[in-house]
């Protein structure tokens, strides 16, 4: 096959940024994707309904003329929410709350540091219909990095789906095979998003022949097991997996650093990432399903009108791009080919 059309799709997790920055993530990704939860971890984390509300209206202002793109807005927690919060934010039109332990990634200082203490909030959210999405790992120092996802799986996250059988409940950006099983395993309440990186790569991605920042991201990438494990979910087809790019700018110096932060910059290219992952599994068939489907299906949101078209035609990710700021931005994949484009 050398075109394929899609629905419309939408990501369902990435982070857009503040300020000068919507800018550019904005317009990269409503470029093809119609909607996109927005990861709420600002600096001040964005924690309220007033909140949620302006940030809603600061990204709306960065949309490109004539762009009916739809921000989906979601919540920061902490051990302050209060069940009122949940409240207040589902009236002000938040769709989901997300769940970073303390520590675990970017900007995540403010959140959870007692995981048993937001049961009730968790209660409430299952009454409001308010998604639960979770970044899946545990913090503790004495864990490796690489067991922290399946850790988390173990000792937090089958308690949460046991005990909220009607919570919907997203796994975002997993990374590894025993959170491909658990997703298989859980009632249909429970879902997950994968990213471009964790399906183009492993973790000799990013230090064989020395350390590659641009590909160092939270969950870290694992060993090839892991990769394949996700690849062949994907190419089954199963609604319980969908797109979620993860898109996560930093500044080139940010990344190109003796502590180099963790996020790939993926909004311009990630349509055409997975298209090459699916056209490599020889599922493209599939492509439709996980980037404009299952996503809109599990939250219970319309499918989109319109398509896009991808064509299969090599292009080069650009090296770098100039920020509003002036300073620039290694993109994910910069510089090497992709074997799809979109056909304008
Ligand atoms: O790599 C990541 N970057 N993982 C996350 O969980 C957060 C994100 C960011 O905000 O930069
Ligand atoms: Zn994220």
């Amino acid at each position: 096959m050398t075109e394929i059309t899609i629905q419309t799709p939408d990501d369902w997790h990435l982070h857009f940024r503040d300020g000068d920055m919507l800018q550019e993530t904005v317009p990269a990704t409503a470029r093809c994707f119609n909607r996109a939860i927005v990861m709420p971890n600002l600096v001040p984390p964005v924690t309220n309904a007033t909140m949620v509300n302006e940030y809603r209206d600061r990204i709306l202002a960065a949309r490109p003329e004539g762009s009916a793109f739809e921000p989906l807005m979601v919540l920061y927690l902490t051990n302050d929410t209060s069940k009122q919060d949940i409240i207040d934010a589902k009236a002000a039109g938040t769709i989901a709350a997300k769940l970073y332990p303390a520590g675990a990634t970017t900007n995540s200082d403010a959140a959870v540091k007692a995981l048993d203490a937001l049961f009730p909030i968790f209660e409430e959210m299952e009454k409001q219909g308010m998604l639960l999405l979770i970044h899946g790992e545990v913090t503790d120092n004495h864990i490796d990095i690489f067991d922290r996802e399946k850790e988390f799986i173990d000792r937090n996250l089958s308690r949460i789906v046991a005990a909220f059988p009607t919570l919907k409940i997203v796994f975002e950006h997993i990374t590894t095979k025993d959170a491909v099983e658990f997703v298989l395993a859980a009632g249909d309440n429970v879902a997950a998003t994968i990213t471009p990186q964790h399906l183009l790569l492993n973790r000799n991605d990013l230090l064989v022949g020395g350390v590659r920042p641009h590909n160092y991201c939270l969950p870290v990438l694992k060993r090839n097991i892991h990769q394949q494990a996700l690849r062949e979910v994907v190419a089954t087809g199963n609604k319980k997996f969908f797109l979620g790019t993860d898109s996560a700018p930093h500044e080139k110096d940010k990344k190109e650093s003796a502590c180099g932060c963790a996020g790939c910059y993926s909004a311009w290219s990630a349509l055409e990432l997975y298209t090459q992952v699916f056209d490599e599994l020889d599922a493209l068939d599939k492509l439709e399903g996980f980037a404009s489907h299952h996503g809109a299906d599990f939250y219970g949101l319309p499918r989109n009108e319109g398509s896009v078209t991808l064509v299969k035609e090599d292009w080069t990710i650009p090296e770098s791009i100039e920020l509003p700021n002036g300073h620039d931005i290694v993109p994910f994949f910069g510089g090497q080919t992709c074997s799809w484009k979109i056909k304008s």
